[in-house]
């Protein structure tokens, strides 16, 4: 990919209503460690010197943005609507960004609900992305023993869990790619989940770079307390 004298923009999907949470407000407006989610995601992403600017991507209904205290000052942030879906509020951010960026500018789309990234994982997915002609994201390989099962919960196999991984974000691409394979996807009818399957769908291999398992996506109530545990850990020297 290219190099781009070592900068990146950065994407944040924020517009989900975040339903398996069960809260009343969005996660990413739940405090966690005096900050909203959001806010950590956003500082640990600007605090990466990597890291040009951020668009993110919020609800049409969104009524908490104008009311965080603690966003970063020292990057470009900019916001856009997103859409029903986690590709539809992704491809949002895209189109914005390649009103000022060429179709070549490598991105980084990052959820706003994983606050725990470290800038070593953002070190060490940039320096991949950068050996490699189509792009990457991190994950993490599976531990556990993996079952697939019918719809009443009868095993039908078991899964070889080598070569098995979580793909987590960031997950960086070219912007034209991104785009082009994200409007083929949705094109098709598919809601892709990441970034990287719409790249898969072109036939195309991006490359899997592993991450700390503290690289947690907040998705249900108990996640909330293990990313303040992560959080206050990473700040411990
Ligand atoms: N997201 C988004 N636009 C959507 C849906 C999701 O920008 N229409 C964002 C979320 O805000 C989140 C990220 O995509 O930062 C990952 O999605 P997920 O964890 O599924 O969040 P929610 O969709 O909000 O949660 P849930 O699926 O439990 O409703
Ligand atoms: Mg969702």
């Amino acid at each position: 990919m290219k190099q781009n004298n070592g900068t990146y923009w950065a994407v944040v999907p924020a517009a989900g209503s975040g339903s398996r949470m069960r809260a009343e407000i969005p996660k990413q407006y739940l405090v966690i460690n005096d900050r909203t989610v959001l806010e950590h995601t956003l500082a640990r992403l600007c605090a990466h010197p990597a890291i040009a600017g951020v668009v993110i991507a919020l609800s049409a209904t969104d009524r908490w943005w104008p009311l965080l205290r603690r966003l970063p000052a020292d990057k470009p942030l900019a916001v856009v609507t997103g859409g029903a879906e986690r590709c539809h509020s992704v491809l949002n951010c895209l189109r914005y960004l390649r009103r000022t960026q060429p179709a070549d500018h490598p991105v980084l789309v990052h959820d706003a609900a994983r606050p725990c990234v470290r800038a070593q994982d953002i070190d060490s997915l940039l320096q991949a992305c950068a050996a490699h002609p189509v792009g990457g994201l991190l994950g993490m390989p599976v531990r556990d023993t993996m079952k697939r099962c019918d719809s009443h919960g009868a095993i039908l196999e078991t899964v070889d869990r080598r070569r098995l991984w979580h793909a987590m974000t960031p997950q960086m691409f070219s912007l034209g790619l991104l785009m082009d394979a994200l409007e083929q996807s949705l094109a098709r009818e598919q809601l892709v989940t990441d970034e990287a399957s719409a790249i898969e769908a072109l036939g195309l291999r991006p490359v899997m770079v592993e991450a700390a398992a503290d690289n947690i996506k907040i998705t249900r109530p108990e996640d909330l307390q293990l990313a303040e545990y992560y959080l206050r850990r990473q700040e411990t020297p």
